[in-house]
């Protein structure tokens, strides 16, 4: 078993999967995270139909970025890591080669969805598959709009992968209506709008990450938002770029997390992403009375970022309601908020986020099991959980269910929980999003 308190190459490594969690006092320090991962998947992709060298810095850690990288130098494109840096040689948008094997997107829904996207506006075949987690993950969602747009798209019986797409050179453009808020979604139709006669566009039924959004204008492509669409004409050439990616904010959320819900922490974390669509964590955590402050708020590449401290005071919020317009902004992180809620004793209301299901795990559930295990009343629903107030947390045998944003909701509980939990199948599972979070919370815990 691995203890918290060890060297992070151990944790990450090591094949014995469960972690040993010990509560600690407080987290105080500094920290600054790989780059945000969706980020990273969009800026190698665009990068990669981009004519020349562009440069990508701070780039994302996780493993499902590698298999992004993976995957598209399976299709011919140059790509080069040193440290943290990605060289990204983009052969211009007609420049991806046939592949010689099956692409893989291991653990990433979002390698697979939106390089489906791409992989619809290319003259050959392509079949592309994942680990038993996404193969078990709904891709007709993806597979309806590029056949709209004149791609052959198979999937299996059950809808899921391995996809196989057959593209088309010039796609047609369709006006897209989303029937669920899905920034992967998204962002496969407009990358297949650049690869179709006209102007593609894509409505929302509620605002989603707007990364490609951004990055498309960065490297060149005009991407217009009336309301709530976004359009894209196709057939446009796309210019190489170096650009720094900020900070994870969803991986950052377990630090800022951890540090409000343990009086006395004072921690800072650096150049983190602060772009509007994902920062409904901050503004909840704030709403619950956190303390935590912005400095040096910038634009790089199109993206804002900058510095935050958080420093932990006793909290005693007011029941936390989550419903409706506000899901999509929170999506990755509301196992951790039902997390941090019931560290806290406080009660929270999850309603419209049947979503988290069909996630690398279903978070629905694996929240409602690990926080029952650690002694919280939370009702399991269809569509969210409601946990009643008051309550302290006990440690406890829990597990991660395979999934990273469920590995380290539990560790950020387990910190403020009273004596020692034991995560069943931690240790690894981090590394999809995170690789370095256990090494890091060794530098910062006290
Ligand atoms: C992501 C979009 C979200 C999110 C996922 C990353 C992205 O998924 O949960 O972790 O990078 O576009 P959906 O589009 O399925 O909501």
């Amino acid at each position: 078993m691995l203890e918290v308190n060890i060297d992070a190459s151990e944790s990450t490594e090591s094949s014995d999967k469960t972690v040993a969690v010990a509560p600690i006092n407080r987290l105080c320090g500094e920290l600054r995270l790989p780059g945000d991962k969706s980020i990273s998947h969009r800026a190698a992709m665009i990068a990669s139909l981009a004519n020349g060298e562009s440069i990508l810095e701070n780039f994302s850690s996780a493993q499902d970025c590698a298999a992004t990288l993976d995957c598209l130098q399976a299709l011919g494109i140059g790509v080069e890591k040193n440290g943290s840096t990605v060289t990204i040689q983009g052969r211009g948008a007609a420049g991806f080669q046939v592949p010689a094997k099956i692409l893989d997107a291991r653990n990433s829904g979002t390698t697979m969805r939106l390089l489906s996207g791409m992989l619809a506006g290319q003259s050959f075949a392509t079949t592309i598959t994942g680990d038993e987690s996404l193969l078990s993950r709904p891709m007709r969602r993806v597979a309806e709009p590029l056949r709209l747009m004149g791609a052959d798209v198979d999937l299996e019986h059950n809808g899921c992968a391995p996809l196989r797409i057959r593209g088309r050179r010039l796609l047609r453009s369709i006006n897209y209506q989303l029937p669920i808020p899905s920034a992967q979604i998204k962002s496969a139709v407009l990358f297949a709008g650049l690869f179709a006669d006209g102007v593609t566009s894509v409505a929302e039924p509620a605002p989603t990450r707007d990364h490609t959004e951004r990055l498309l204008r960065e490297f060149g492509v005009p991407v217009e938002r009336n309301g709530n669409k976004v359009s894209v004409r196709g057939g446009q050439e796309l210019s190489s770029k170096r650009l720094f990616v900020p900070g994870d904010i969803s991986s950052a959320a377990f630090f800022i997390a951890a540090a409000a819900s343990l009086p006395g922490s004072d921690l800072l974390i650096q150049d983190v992403g602060l772009n509007p669509t994902r920062t409904a964590f901050l503004s909840t955590l704030q709403t619950m009375g956190a303390d935590i402050s912005l400095s040096h708020e910038r634009l790089e590449g199109g993206e804002p970022l900058g510095s935050l401290r958080i420093r932990g005071i006793a909290l005693a919020p007011k029941a936390l309601e989550i419903s409706g317009v506000t899901v999509s902004n929170l999506i990755d992180e509301l196992p951790l908020l039902a997390f941090l809620a019931a560290s806290l004793g406080c009660e929270m209301t999850l309603r419209d986020a049947g979503e988290l299901r069909v996630k690398e795990s279903d978070r629905i559930a694996a929240t409602v099991a690990n926080l029952t295990r650690m002694g919280a009343a939370i009702e399991e629903r269809a569509d969210g959980w409601h946990l009643e107030a008051g309550g302290q947390l006990h440690g406890a045998s829990i597990s991660a269910f395979g999934d990273h944003r469920i590995a380290m909701s539990c560790a950020v509980a387990a910190l403020s929980a009273t004596g020692p939990s034991q995560i069943e199948d931690a240790g690894n599972s981090v590394a999809v999003s995170l690789p370095e979070f256990w090494s890091l919370l060794e530098t910062v815990r006290e």
